[in-house]
């Protein structure tokens, strides 16, 4: 695994933990590496369809070099090594119990700040993005934008999947209604059936903000349920007091969710031009950005040329 260089880690080193920012930024790593313990069979949403609708299809079969940040466990390493084989690729995340699974696919993985690329700049054809910049914190988003950016070559592309408001307000608006006319129909028909019905209309509505475009005050709760669900049918087995204590945790997770300017707005003042890549109802954005800024070395031969024209 290599070795953090960058802000975080170093400062995590050498620092005494007085320094709150960097508390703060080390408290978001203990949460996935505690999702870590879970990833695969609890909490994971199927990264292959992502795979198999969306980046198969942009990922050309050449030699092209590839980074996925926020790689997790290594689902997408493993995805491009079984069906890109001529592609180089490497991953960054920086949670370390992440990268420990993610090791066990390939070596070439770094723990580091997504702000901080320990990465020459144009390095990488490609990088990947799956839900990273949705899950990242606020005050590092526009920081690894500005990375992805500097790492990528000139012609380089963005792939990315990120959380789409206007398709989760359609998904929360569709559910609440069918629930809330279910509620109405049991009231009339199987009226025990009301006091199942009308609670989970009620968490239902307030699952999603749609003024804010935050998940809502019952969307913990909610994705608990899942969670525990989940976890009970792969497992085969309850869970202790601290796994249960660990699973609503991780359903408090805070996301960014994107509205259509938010994304055009974090992409403004780089040299990525995104297509949002968006059908009308879907729930995720499928980007593309191409770097479209001029390679340092054509910078290099096109002041040569200017110079020699003098
Ligand atoms: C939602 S997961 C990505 C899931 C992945 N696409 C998959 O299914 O295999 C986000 C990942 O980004 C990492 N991450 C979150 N914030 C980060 C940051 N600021 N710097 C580096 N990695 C970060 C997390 O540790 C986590 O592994």
């Amino acid at each position: 695994m290599g070795t953090a260089t960058g802000e975080y880690m170093e400062k995590k080193i050498t620092d005494s933990g007085t320094d709150s920012r960097i508390r703060m930024l080390g408290g978001d790593a203990e949460y996935w590496d505690t999702a870590s313990k879970y990833w695969k069979d609890v909490v994971t949403v199927n990264p292959h369809w992502a795979w198999n609708t969306f980046y198969c299809k942009n990922i050309p079969d050449n030699p092209v070099n590839i980074l996925v940040v926020g790689v997790t466990d290594g689902t997408f390493l493993k995805l491009i090594r079984e069906f890109r084989p001529n592609a180089w690729v490497c991953g960054v995340d920086f949670s370390f119990s992440m990268l420990v699974f993610a090791q066990e696919v390939e070596k070439k993985v770094v723990c580091c700040q997504g702000s901080h690329l320990p990465f020459k700049s144009e390095t990488f054809d490609i990088v990947l993005s799956d839900y990273f910049l949705s899950v990242i914190r606020k005050d590092v988003l526009e920081g690894a934008v500005k990375e992805i950016e500097r790492v990528l070559t000139h012609d380089g592309v963005l792939l990315a999947k990120e959380l789409r408001h206007q398709g989760h307000m359609a998904v929360w608006a569709v559910l609440s209604s069918l629930i809330g006319l279910a509620a109405l129909a049991s009231l009339t028909l199987i009226p025990a059936l009301a006091l199942l019905t009308f609670p989970l209309c009620g968490l239902m509505l307030f699952m999603y903000n749609p003024v804010t475009h935050r998940m809502g005050r019952s969307a913990p709760l909610l994705k608990f349920l899942v969670h525990l669900s989940k976890f009970i049918i792969k497992r085969k087995r309850l869970p202790t007091v601290t796994e249960i204590k660990e699973l609503y945790y991780l359903s408090k997770k805070y996301l960014n969710i994107f509205t259509e300017k938010e994304i055009d707005h974090l992409f403004l003042n780089s040299f990525l031009t995104i297509d949002p890549g968006v059908t009308l109802l879907s729930w995720n954005f499928s980007l593309t950005g191409v770097k479209t800024t001029p390679s340092r070395k054509d910078k290099r031969v096109y002041e040569r040329e200017s110079r020699q024209k003098i």
